[in-house]
């Protein structure tokens, strides 16, 4: 798709029902992120989320899905500790029905990405603001925003691309940086919070469905605001990614 110019759309998944629904509007892939311990769990980070729940999700949207291409996120302790642990873990998913996994962060990840793809499992990779790593952010900050942070943003991203990750999440960084990025690279690059210029562009189901309480995430769009139906929301964001409608860099954009 990147070669043929389409924009790839991508949302967050987590169960059958919505599989269906999100597999039957156009959804190229479905990521089951670890998102859901905030959107299904009410917790405040991803951190508690486990193997467990990774294992469950991931066998649910599996059995909804018919032609997506399904990302599950390996949650935070579940590959930290050793590519042995990594590709024990990762394999859980895969069996469950993943077609790739997701690593959270930057060039200490690479040797875990090398160790997964030499054994076939495909994995993607996730740069900018990474959620496990809240704490250590200091908070949901943009990342890559001075010229120092996006050179270091553009070197681990290739450090993860040669090492064999074959899809690059990248998560709010100025719409300028995942761009140049996304030229750079040969891989796609799939933004949140990112700008238009990406391969494609990834939402939380919950927040583009509006589910979500609070004040509204600057990069998100409620795509149920002049639909009929979830169904209508849904096929509009997977049109207005392909058509390059979203996201509008003024209003959704670093
Ligand atoms: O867990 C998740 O939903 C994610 C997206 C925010 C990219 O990683």
């Amino acid at each position: 798709m990147r070669i043929a110019g389409e924009k790839i759309a991508v949302l967050t998944c987590y169960d059958a029902a919505f599989a269906r629904v999100l597999d039957d509007a156009g959804v190229d892939s479905l990521l089951v992120g670890d998102s859901l311990g905030m959107v299904l769990q009410g917790r405040a980070t991803t951190l508690a989320v486990t193997m467990q729940e990774m294992v469950y999700h991931t066998g649910c949207v599996a059995r909804g899905n018919r032609t997506a291409w399904i990302i599950a996120d390996l949650p935070f302790g579940s590959y930290q500790e050793s590519t042995e642990v990594a590709m024990r873990n990762a394999t859980l998913l895969m069996q469950q029905g993943a077609h790739m996994v997701k690593i959270e962060g930057g060039g200490w990840t690479a040797p875990i990405v090398r160790f997964l793809v030499d054994r076939g499992v495909p994995v993607c990779a996730h740069l900018g603001f990474t959620p496990q790593s809240v704490h250590a952010l200091g908070g949901y900050r943009v990342q890559g925003r001075d010229e120092a942070a996006a050179r270091v943003l553009c070197r681990q991203a290739e450090e993860l691309a040669a090492a064999g990750a074959e899809l690059l999440v990248v998560e709010m960084v100025p719409a300028a940086v995942a761009r140049d990025l996304t030229n750079s690279l040969s891989i796609p690059v799939i933004g949140i919070g990112a700008g238009v210029g990406c391969s494609g562009q990834v939402l939380v189901l919950h927040d583009m469905l509006g589910l979500t309480g609070g004040e509204p995430l600057r990069f998100v769009r409620n795509f149920m605001d002049g639909s009929t139906s979830i169904e209508h929301a849904v096929s509009q964001y997977v049109a207005d990614v392909k058509g390059g409608r979203f996201p509008d860099d003024a209003l959704h954009g670093f």
